[in-house]
């Protein structure tokens, strides 16, 4: 089979190869399960850089995020058959053909949702659950709070707006440029801010450097500015957060801490709640582009085109 895979830290589109592998049977406990579709995430090339170097082995082969089907399953495994498709989480190494996880990281997948919306239903969707959940957390579910997204057009920011809106805040979309707005603003009815930093409550941060230092200045006291990425390749000021460290909360938000914590019966009702969104529509992203697995350094030069207008999924 082929996979991608990661020997040494660096540039991902210099260090993530392709290679033919044996696939592995299941052991006791596990299943073996064919990648029909797996999505291209920042949140996927972060760890080739090396930046999490502590906890990342190398060799590993990429892909946090995708569905697939069964096609074996291991001694004890109750409840999940060939055939079934699956969410597998809690690992990297979803850009291969075949993959073994155990049974216990598999989440069924409902009849009727196409694979391409299955393989974006995880990442993005339950963060933003998280992200609304520690708003709610810090401000109570009283009045309507100025809440700050920005990267608004990216897949989870348009994920965000809607379930602001939803939660009682007045979402208000940060965003690099005018053409971004307009994309945006195709879709969105809310208020669209453009290289700015309005009066805001909170702020939903994936971008992080100089632009988070300029919104953290000027969040209202009593706030909540919350990181979950770092878009600019920079965090926070750290004197900054420091010195207001008694009028805005600052916390940082990572999905994966919680996904190995939380109960499995959390896990599947957030599943059910984003595999509803995406019916209806509101956590539904849009496609940029389907690779074969042979093509990865094609799909991977294209994720930084400004013009993909959706997320790239890989089909090994
Ligand atoms: N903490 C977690 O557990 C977690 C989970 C999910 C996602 N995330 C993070 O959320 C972020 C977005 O993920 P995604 O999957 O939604 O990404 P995406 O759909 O690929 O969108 C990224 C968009 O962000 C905008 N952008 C890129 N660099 C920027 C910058 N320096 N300043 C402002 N905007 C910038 C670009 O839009 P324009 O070109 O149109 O401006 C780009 O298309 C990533 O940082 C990811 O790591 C974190």
């Amino acid at each position: 089979m082929l996979r991608a895979v990661v020997h040494a830290f660096g540039d991902p589109r210099k260090v993530i190869g392709l290679e033919e592998a044996e696939r592995t049977a299941p052991g006791p406990g596990a299943v073996e399960i064919r990648i029909r579709r797996a999505a291209i995430n920042p949140s996927d090339l972060i760890p080739v850089t090396g930046a999490y170097r502590s906890r990342t082995a190398l060799p590993f082969v990429p892909g946090f995020e995708g569905v697939g089907e069964i096609t074996r399953v291991g001694a004890g495994v109750t409840g999940l058959a060939p055939g079934q498709r699956v969410l597998p989480i809690g690992a990297s190494g979803l850009w291969q053909e075949y993959l073994v996880r155990p049974a216990e990281w598999c989440f069924a997948v409902p009849d009727g949702l196409s694979d391409d919306q299955a393989a974006m239903a995880y990442v993005n969707p339950l963060t933003a659950f998280r992200l609304i959940d520690a708003l709610e957390a810090h401000f109570g579910t009283t009045g309507s709070r100025r809440i700050g997204v920005t990267a608004a057009a990216s897949a989870i920011g348009r994920m965000l707006l809607p379930l602001l809106t939803e939660a009682g805040f007045r979402p208000v979309a940060l965003v690099r440029s005018a053409a971004t707005a307009a994309r945006l603003g195709a879709t969105f009815g809310g208020e669209i801010v453009v290289q700015s930093t309005p009066p805001l409550d909170g702020v939903l941060d994936a971008v992080g450097g100089a632009a988070g230092d300029a919104l953290f200045r000027q969040i209202r006291p009593g706030g909540a500015f919350i990181q979950y990425g770092a878009l600019s390749g920079a965090q926070l000021d750290p004197a900054l957060v420091a010195a207001r460290r008694d009028e805005v909360a600052f916390s940082f938000l990572w999905l994966r801490n919680w996904v190995h914590s939380a109960p499995r019966a959390a896990i599947e009702a957030a599943f059910a709640r984003s595999f509803a969104g995406i019916r209806a529509g509101h956590l539904a992203s849009s496609v940029g582009g389907v690779f074969a697995l042979r093509d990865l350094p094609s799909a991977l030069a294209r994720q930084d085109d400004p013009a993909r207008g959706g997320k790239l999924l890989i089909a090994p």
